[in-house]
């Protein structure tokens, strides 16, 4: 294989891992910002300080959805799931936006 196609290969593959390492970076800091997703309040996460404990602490998600659509539905609309939830349904009240859903479930999905 041509040198320079090696180099391009190497060169992308390193800066696609970057963005993923990004998303999850954001995610993070979106997850525990007080006026953004502010999960903390009632959700144990690794890292987070003085965590709430009204809703389970967020661990393995891997094991508790089959999908990443799955959830991202969860953050979305809490109620889909269980009509009943207090946890807001950050996707149907604009409370944050897809794109800071989708890096939120990228951090989730990494724990
Ligand atoms: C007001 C409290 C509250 C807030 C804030 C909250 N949640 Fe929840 N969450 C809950 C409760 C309670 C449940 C339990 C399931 C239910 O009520 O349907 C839950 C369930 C979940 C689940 C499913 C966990 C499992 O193992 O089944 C995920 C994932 C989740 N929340 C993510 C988040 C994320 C991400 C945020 C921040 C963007 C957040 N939650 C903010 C209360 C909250």
């Amino acid at each position: 294989m041509p040198h320079f196609i090696l180099v391009l290969i190497l060169f992308l593959s390193t800066s696609i891992q970057a963005s993923a390492d990004d998303a999850i970076a954001m995610g993070k800091q979106l997850a525990f910002s007080q006026n953004k997703g502010n999960c903390l309040a009632c959700h144990q996460i690794a890292d987070g300080l003085m965590p709430g404990n009204i809703g389970p602490p967020l661990v393995r998600m891997k094991q508790r959805f089959q999908t990443k659509q799955q959830l991202q539905q969860q953050i979305w609309d809490a109620s889909i799931k269980n009509p009943n939830t207090i946890m807001p349904p950050f996707g149907r009240n604009h409370l944050l936006t897809e794109q800071e859903i989708q890096m939120i479930v990228e951090f989730l999905w990494s724990l």
